[in-house]
């Protein structure tokens, strides 16, 4: 069985083998040991690049039954070389030359081409490169008793492994070489090898397999290549009781050419301004530590100080030492701190909330390191007795004042001293100032906000331009800036949110008296309101309505709102709209259907575009007050009359008998009463009118005290009862036209603690 089945694969085999000859061949050519029908020769060669490429085939005597060497072909890379280039020797020997070989890498393969079979007799490898260049830039560097080094540049690539031999010579002894090898361009002769003397030469020698050059033995005397290891700082250290001045220390490497002049390098780098400078410090190259000197620092300030040496007819300087950091004596604070202040209004005069806040100074040269702050304030009217301090290492503070005028002074100090004091003064709770500015304007370009104020008089010594986010609720968060010798003040649009509305408040100052401000609001920018009005409460009639909403939250109209437009539809009707000023929340709608239901929506605009509210309904009534009042009252003077003469006739019978029997009329017929329904015309859209309430707007119109700025905004109201009928206003008439904007309608419905009133940035 098993001895059948074996004959079956050695048929098998045959047959294959039979049908594809070559198959053989190519068993021997996958395996090298086996025997071999030809050599091509030489083998694997290595020629210059450009040169010819001449090899050679042999049959070898046993393969001549196949054919002879005219029958040989040879391919590049299974590409077949054109025969043109074949010379057929004698029947076992057939030649290929190939001009100008270019290519790094080829294979080479002679095939016998047999009766249409191609079988492969041998292959071999071919590289191509070039012999060395001569090597060039030769440099040398030399750390005294530790190593030499030289490199070059080896030039064109060859394609080959090139070994470099660094040959070092005695200029007079020809014969004395020692000699370091390596396979880069690179060579280090190490200790003990390398001793210091001056009369060397070195020379490179490159070879590899193509070829050798080698440089002529060039002389290089050690001290021009000496390279030092870097020196180390001992200390960056300042002098008690002088100023400006650091004196660094450090140490030299030990290993020197000896009786040689020394320079080193002093780098300091002022971490402040990053400025950095340089000097240069002479040493003999016994001293084993240097020293020196840094003067005209600035006061207070980190300096950053590293160190090179170098030998002085050397071209290396050695690498930088270690950067290390030094600080000068302090001097105080030279500059006053940019104070600014918040009061609030209190219920509790003997407790005033003042929020005080400061910036960093912004001297030059800078103050150093700022320690922390001192706070003094006393009531004006004491002597300095009362004065009392508060130290802070916070830019910001609250004290709680009584209702008395106080002076406060704030100081930045360091280690030295304390800065000049900068001062404020808080005003008495019941003090009125008078210097106000008259008008504050604020605007925006494409890339600032600009505020605008008119000079009051008299002429302030400067204004402070505070502001602040409308619903900031924390006074630390205001901003402020002091303003000198303008009326303006521009600040980028980058600094504020957009869609947010900014309260803007401009002070006069009378030397450290603080005059009440005036203000403006601002958007930096505007959009469309996020949300829109909705119809809020009805009164309804029988042909109107009034109707009223609420003011969108601030935080929702990203913008100035101008005013509102209500549409309203009745049921299957024509849709009609009113359009109000911002500064009105109600409209009454009049000369609608009775008993319709209608649709209405309120938009709301702002300078950046509009939003509507969603829809609600309401439902106009059959009959109103009228009709119940011309209805009622015809119908009880009859039921009166018939009454009265009912009783007359019981109480007269006989002597009215022939009045009261008569024919009594129908009550009903003789009633001439309008029926109001019929009267009013039940469409009417060209006449009709109606009537809007003004209400006053309760955010928008801020009421600062000057004096208590985070105070609720107070307000009365006088006769908010009898509101809706005296300012009663008529609804424009139907317009798609918005009206124009008027910003401070007068009102007098209420009065204020104090009448400052918002101009809005127009
Ligand atoms: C063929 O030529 C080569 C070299 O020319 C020679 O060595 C070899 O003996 C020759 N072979 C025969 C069979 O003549
Ligand atoms: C090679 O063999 C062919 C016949 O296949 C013959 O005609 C030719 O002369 C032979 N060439 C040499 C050089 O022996
Ligand atoms: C060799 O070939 C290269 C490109 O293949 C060519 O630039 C060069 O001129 C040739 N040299 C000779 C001598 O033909
Ligand atoms: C020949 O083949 C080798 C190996 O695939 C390749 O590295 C070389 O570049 C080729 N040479 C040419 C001339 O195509
Ligand atoms: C191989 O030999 C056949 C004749 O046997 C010939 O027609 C063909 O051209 C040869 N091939 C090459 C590449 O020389
Ligand atoms: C030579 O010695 C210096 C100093 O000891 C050392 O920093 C450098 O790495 C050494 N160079 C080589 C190539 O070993
Ligand atoms: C040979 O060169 C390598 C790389 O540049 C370097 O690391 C090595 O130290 C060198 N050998 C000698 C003997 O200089
Ligand atoms: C280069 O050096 C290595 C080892 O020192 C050696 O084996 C190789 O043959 C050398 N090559 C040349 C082209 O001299
Ligand atoms: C100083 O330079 C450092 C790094 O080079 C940088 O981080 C720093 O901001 C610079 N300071 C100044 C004031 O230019
Ligand atoms: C640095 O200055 C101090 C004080 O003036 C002086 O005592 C010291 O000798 C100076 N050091 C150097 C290296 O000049
Ligand atoms: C403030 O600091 C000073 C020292 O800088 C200290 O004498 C004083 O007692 C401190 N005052 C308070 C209230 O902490
Ligand atoms: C409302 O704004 C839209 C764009 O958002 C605009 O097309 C439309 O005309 C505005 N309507 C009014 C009445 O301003």
């Amino acid at each position: 069985m098993l001895s059948n089945l074996i004959w079956m694969f050695v048929l098998l085999c045959r047959s294959v083998a039979e049908k594809y000859g070559y198959v053989m061949s190519l068993i021997l050519f996958l395996d090298e040991n086996s025997i071999r029908d030809a050599d091509i020769f030489p083998s694997s060669p290595v020629i210059e690049r450009g040169s010819s490429l001449e090899l050679s085939c042999v049959l070898r005597k046993n393969y001549m039954n196949q054919g002879n060497a005219s029958h040989i072909i040879w391919k590049l890379n299974n590409t077949l070389i054109a025969p043109g280039n074949y010379n057929i020797v004698n029947e076992t020997v057939s030649n290929i030359a190939i001009h100008n070989f270019t290519y790094s890498t080829a294979y080479v393969n002679c095939f016998m081409n047999y009766s249409d079979k191609e079988l492969l007799l041998a292959h071999t490898e071919v590289k191509s490169g070039f012999r060395p260049d001569m090597p060039e830039n030769i440099s040398c560097i030399y750390f005294y008793d530790a190593n030499l080094t030289c490199t070059w540049n080896a030039g064109r690539e060859t394609s080959f492994a090139t070994n470099y031999t660094l040959n070092r010579k005695l200029t007079h002894f020809a014969d004395s070489v020692i000699s370091c090898q390596n396979g880069t361009e690179s060579c280090s002769f190490f200790t003990p090898s390398i001793v210091y003397n001056n009369d060397f030469c070195f020379q490179v020698v490159a070879k590899n397999v193509l070829g050798e050059s080698s440089t002529k033995c060039i002389p290089i005397p050690l001290e021009k290549i000496e390279k030092f290891a870097p020196p180390e700082i001992l200390s960056v250290k300042k002098i008690p009781g002088i100023k400006q001045l650091l004196t660094v220390t450090w140490k030299m490497p030990k290993k020197i050419i000896p009786s040689k002049p020394i320079i080193c390098q002093v780098q300091y780098r002022n971490l402040y301004s990053n400025f950095t400078e340089f000097v240069n410090v002479s040493l003999n190259s016994k001293e084993a530590t240097g020293s020196c000197n840094l003067t005209g620092l600035w006061d207070s300030t980190d300096y950053s100080v590293a160190i090179r040496c170098i030998n002085n007819e050397s071209a290396f300087w050695s690498g930088w030492s270690g950067e290390k950091n030094g600080s000068t004596e302090e001097t105080a604070p030279s500059e006053k701190v940019d104070l600014w202040r918040v009061i609030e209004s209190s219920h509790s005069s003997r407790n005033r909330p003042v929020h005080l806040m400061w910036k960093p100074l912004k001297s030059f040269p800078p103050p150093g390191k700022i320690l922390g702050y001192k706070i003094r304030y006393f009531p004006e009217k004491k002597t300095a007795a009362h004065k009392r301090t508060n130290n802070s290492t916070e830019k910001k503070i609250t004290l709680l004042l009584n209702e008395e005028a106080h002076i406060i002074s704030v100081t930045a100090y360091n280690s030295a001293g304390e800065s000049p004091e900068a001062i404020l003064r808080i005003p008495s709770i019941d003090e009125k100032s008078s210097q106000v500015i008259e008008t504050v304007k604020a605007s925006t370009t494409n890339e600032e906000v600009v505020v605008e104020w008119t000079a009051p008089e008299p002429k302030p010594t400067k204004y402070v331009v505070e502001w602040y986010e409308e619903l900031e609720m924390d006074p630390f968060g205001r901003s402020w800036q002091y303003v000198s010798n303008s009326r303006e003040w521009k600040n980028n649009k980058k600094n504020f949110k957009p869609f947010v509305c900014y309260n803007i408040s401009v002070y006069s100052l009378y030397g450290n008296n603080v005059a009440a401000p005036s203000y403006a609001q601002i958007y930096a920018e505007e959009k469309e309101p996020s949300e829109g009005p909705v119809a809020d409460t009805y009164i309804l009639g029988k042909n109107e309505v009034t109707i009223k909403w609420k003011e969108i939250s601030k935080a929702k109209r990203n913008g100035f709102i101008t005013s509102y437009t209500i549409f309203y539809k009745p049921e299957d009707g024509k849709e009609l709209s009113e359009t109000v000023n911002s500064d009105i929340l109600q409209c009454r709608l009049k000369s609608l259907q009775a008993n319709t239901q209608y649709t209405v929506q309120i938009m709301a605009h702002n300078r950046a575009g509009n939003k509507t509210g969603g829809q609600k309904t309401f439902k106009t009534l059959k009959f109103d007050e009228e009709d119940f009042f011309f209805f009622a009252i015809p119908v009880g003077i009859s039921v009166l009359c018939l009454i009265g003469l009912w009783i007359t006739c019981v109480l007269k019978k006989h002597a009215f008998k022939k009045v009261c029997w008569p024919d009594i009329p129908n009550p009903e017929e003789s009633l001439a009463v309008e029926w109001p329904l019929a009267m009013n015309p039940v469409k009417n859209e060209e006449n009709y009118d109606e009537e809007v309430l003004k209400l006053e707007d309760f955010s928008d119109k801020a009421l600062f005290n000057p004096y208590l700025k985070n105070s609720v905004k107070t307000r009365e109201f006088l006769v908010s009862e009898n509101l809706p009928e005296q300012n009663t206003d008529e609804c424009k008439s139907q317009s798609s036209v918005l009206p124009p904007f008027q910003p401070n309608v007068p009102r007098q419905s209420y009065v204020t603690l104090d009448m400052f009133r918002l101009a809005k940035a127009q």
